[in-house]
């Protein structure tokens, strides 16, 4: 296991390059079964996510790999065993997105149920309507997701909203089986994110005929069949908003390259609010911070509202601002694992249910910390940048499914991190 020691604090400067994106590539990857032939998709990174939902499609079946110019090459000429394994469903939630193409493609799938996790439950209950609305036959087997389709999926009206608003790999399940249904499919209060929308252009690459793209209401005719496609993923709004953080809670000045600044306008809204600048520049974004950070009030949404998976490292940045802030989480209500963490570090953070005041401090202070959550050990490195002393944070595996190798991709722009392995 690799433990983190940062030394702080640091004031970061330079360029970054941000990554292809985690949460569009692996639904763009279950796309591939869809597809009897050789998917190529660039801007996948690397990632322990990545290698695990590489796993997954291989159990399946498909053939996965790098070719020399870093594409991945997906090969779903056979997908013979739609098998969702527990070993890697429990692992990772992400892989239940394999649920709907399953069915698309092989008329049945058994996929583990995913259970609950560090940031909440994690119910699967609006894919599964959606799915039975579409016709599939659907019923739990010692702990899997046994989905078949004895006519065949049809085209229908779907309403896909829940108590937290849309779902993301919901809609993209339930796109992914329309795709090939027999009929139209409408699905309302469909996800907005920006994931949902390079998964759909992906589809429509393949030849699916999907418009609404990006509304909440999408029309999906079905076909006969996709096409194999060579696509580009979009770049990690996510490790974007965390490197604004990071540039942010060091006072620092950072240029960040291949940043779509559209897809970060709640972030980039907040950010102002709280004193950094960020500035639009030849195809990222500029961001610095001069002077004192001003406090701000968040509640996490859908897109296009402020993200979850920014919710930690904007608490760690606030958590140095002069003066109070609320963040409320509307996403993940129990996302909080990192509150204790950073109170730790001399944070000042009380939480009340969804609901966490945050007391700015002037100087955050090292110490060891634990990781328990891919955004929440974010924003503990984060702080680590900011905190005096060593800051050791433990199981970095977490940080290294959304992040590749962060430690050599912050070192560079002056900060001070060894991994360690234990
Ligand atoms: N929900 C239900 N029933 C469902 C599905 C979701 O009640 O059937 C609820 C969830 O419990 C949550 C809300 O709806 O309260 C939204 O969850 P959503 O389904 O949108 O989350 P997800 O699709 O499972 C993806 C990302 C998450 C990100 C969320 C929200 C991937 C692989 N995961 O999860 O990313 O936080 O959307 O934007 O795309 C991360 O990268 O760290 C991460 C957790």
């Amino acid at each position: 296991m690799d433990i983190f020691h940062i030394d702080g604090p640091v004031r970061l400067s330079g360029s970054v390059t941000i990554n292809g994106s985690k949460n569009a590539s692996l639904p763009i990857m279950a796309a591939a079964i869809l597809v009897p032939g050789k998917t190529i998709l660039q801007s996948v990174p690397h990632l322990s996510d990545i290698k695990l939902f590489s796993t997954l499609l291989e159990n399946l079946g498909c053939k996965v790999s790098r070719d020399p110019n870093d594409n991945l090459e997906i090969d779903a000429a056979v997908v013979d065993n739609p098998i969702g394994d527990y070993e890697i469903v429990s692992k990772m939630r992400g892989s239940i997105c394999i649920l709907g193409p399953l069915l698309g493609r092989c008329g049945r799938a058994e996929v583990s149920m995913p259970g609950g996790c560090a940031i909440g439950d994690r119910p699967i209950d609006i894919h599964l309507r959606g799915l039975k609305a579409l016709g599939a036959d659907i019923h739990l087997k010692n702990g899997y997701v046994v989905a078949e389709t004895p006519n065949g999926l049809i085209g229908t009206d779907i309403f896909l909203g829940g108590p937290f608003g849309s779902t993301v790999l919901g809609t993209a399940n339930i796109m992914m089986a329309a795709v090939l249904a027999n009929g139209t499919t409408v699905i309302d209060s469909a996800a907005c994110e920006p994931e949902i929308v390079d998964l759909a252009n992906c589809l429509n690459t393949m030849g699916a005929k999907i418009s609404g793209i990006g509304s909440p209401r999408l029309t999906i005719e079905g076909v006969d069949k996709l096409e194999p496609v060579k696509y580009t993923v979009i770049p990690d709004r996510i490790e974007a908003g965390t490197f604004m953080a990071a540039a942010a809670i060091t006072s620092g000045r950072l240029s960040i390259k291949n940043c779509k600044l559209e897809h970060l306008m709640a972030v980039v809204d907040k950010f102002r609010q709280i004193g950094v600048i960020v500035e639009k520049a030849n195809g990222g974004i500029e961001v610095t911070r001069d002077g004192s950070l001003k406090t701000a009030d968040v509640t996490t949404q859908p897109y296009p509202g402020f993200p979850t998976d920014l919710q930690a490292q904007l608490m760690a940045l606030l958590s140095l601002a002069d003066g109070n802030s609320i963040v409320i989480e509307k996403i993940f209500p129990d996302r909080f694992m990192h509150v204790a963490e950073l109170n730790r570090m001399a944070a000042h953070l009380r939480k009340e249910g969804p609901v966490v005041i945050v007391s700015g401090v002037k100087q955050l202070i090292a110490a060891p910390v634990m990781a328990s959550d891919l955004r929440a050990s974010a924003a503990l490195v984060l702080a680590g940048l900011a905190a005096e002393g060593t800051t050791i944070v433990n199981r970095v595996y977490h940080i290294d499914r959304g992040y590749e190798k962060i430690e050599e991709r912050l070192n560079p722009l002056g900060a001070k991190i060894e991994r360690q392995s234990i």
